[in-house]
């Protein structure tokens, strides 16, 4: 059964690209959710990519929450094309024509593949676009957000781990150093963490080296010996098998849909790994842009709602522990109450 109120397809008029726009669930307000634009091996790979993509943005802001829906815009691109300025432009200019055609049901931002210079290009046309940047009157650029986000929850478990929330002298495993990952590596060995880093871009060792960090290759990593595995780059690393390879006592990172299939949450309870949801400890980015863009909050406050992760996750590991639950369990109870809240017609039990 399809779960989501609209998925729209387009071929690129400008691109002849496949353009495909995911709008998950408006209960809770109009629906947010980046735009990636990334390789698949083809449209179909990326519909179902959108599909996943959104219904997480839903659970995202439900959880944190927020009052707005869930949706996603992926454009499919061919294995191996590159871009050049005219056709990336094309592109974003044909997912502004698809988002402007849904009437503010779905407002873009950025995602894996694309920047804040994008989403300049995406408010030419339609005003349903977050994280432009400040110069065009946008909050710019959520990583650094995202990446704070991670912290709040790396906090919250490691507090229930070993009963304090610095990071200091804490063993941690970096998956990917793109814009999140390499600014929360930089957090965490600010704090004096010990770092092992991977990226599938092996020219990614320098940051790894600034940072002196151990470097370990993508396929290694998950078996390290450490504390704390934060996956933070594409999604499905964890497996059966990864999850059985682990060897750390939680792992939580800003990767999108992290599971390649929701039994690994339960593998990963039976391990004694924590898991935080990954919709849980990646919402920074789109708590600041929706806070300060929507709901004009200073700064100050869009901080402290990042920061509030912390104790959404203390309190999504409380609820699990009571009730025997996983983490995951525990989060995706909180998402459904908080939707079926909404949609409820008042007074209606
Ligand atoms: N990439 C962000 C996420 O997955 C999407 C986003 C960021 C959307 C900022 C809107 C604003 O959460």
């Amino acid at each position: 059964m399809l779960d989501h109120e609209q998925v729209a397809i387009h071929t690129g008029r400008r691109s002849r690209l496949p353009v495909i726009v995911a709008v998950h669930s408006t209960a809770l307000g109009p629906a947010a959710g980046g735009l990636r634009l990334w390789h698949y091996p083809d449209w179909r790979a990326g519909f179902t990519d959108a599909l996943r993509l959104s219904a997480a943005m839903t659970s995202k802001f439900a959880v944190a929450g927020l009052p707005s829906g869930g949706g996603k815009a992926v454009v499919a691109l061919p294995e191996g094309m590159e871009l050049d300025a005219d056709r990336r432009r094309d592109i974003l200019r044909d997912v502004a024509d698809a988002i402007a055609s849904l009437s503010g049901a779905y407002a873009t931002g950025p995602d894996v593949g694309t920047s804040p210079d994008d989403m300049a290009v995406i408010g030419e046309t339609t005003p349903h676009v977050f994280c432009r940047p400040a110069h065009l009157g946008g909050s710019g650029d959520s990583s650094p957000h995202t990446a704070q986000g991670t912290l709040a929850a790396l906090r919250a478990v490691s507090r229930r781990l070993y009963g304090t929330s610095s990071l200091g002298g804490r063993s941690l495993a970096v998956i990917g150093l793109g814009r999140v990952g390499a600014g929360l590596a930089r957090l965490l060995a600010a704090e004096g963490a010990v770092l092992t880093v991977t990226d599938i871009d092996p020219d990614e060792q320098k940051i790894s080296d600034g940072l002196g960090a151990v470097w370990r290759s993508p396929d290694e990593i998950l078996a390290a010996d450490v504390d704390i595995v934060v996956p933070a780059a594409l999604g499905s690393v964890l497996t059966r098998q990864t999850a059985a390879d682990l060897r750390c006592r939680a792992v939580v990172g800003p990767a999108n849909n992290q599971l390649a299939t929701p039994d690994v949450a339960d593998l990963l309870h039976q391990r004694d790994i924590i898991w935080v949801p990954d919709y849980v400890a990646s919402a920074g980015g789109v708590i600041d842009a929706v806070s300060t863009e929507l709901h004009r909050v200073s700064a100050d406050e869009a901080r402290a709602r990042v920061r509030a992760i912390e104790d959404t996750v203390d309190a999504l590991l409380d609820t699990a522990q009571r009730h025997g639950q996983t983490p995951a369990q525990a989060a995706s109870e909180l998402a459904r109450r908080r939707l079926s809240a909404a949609v409820r017609p008042t007074g209606s039990p």
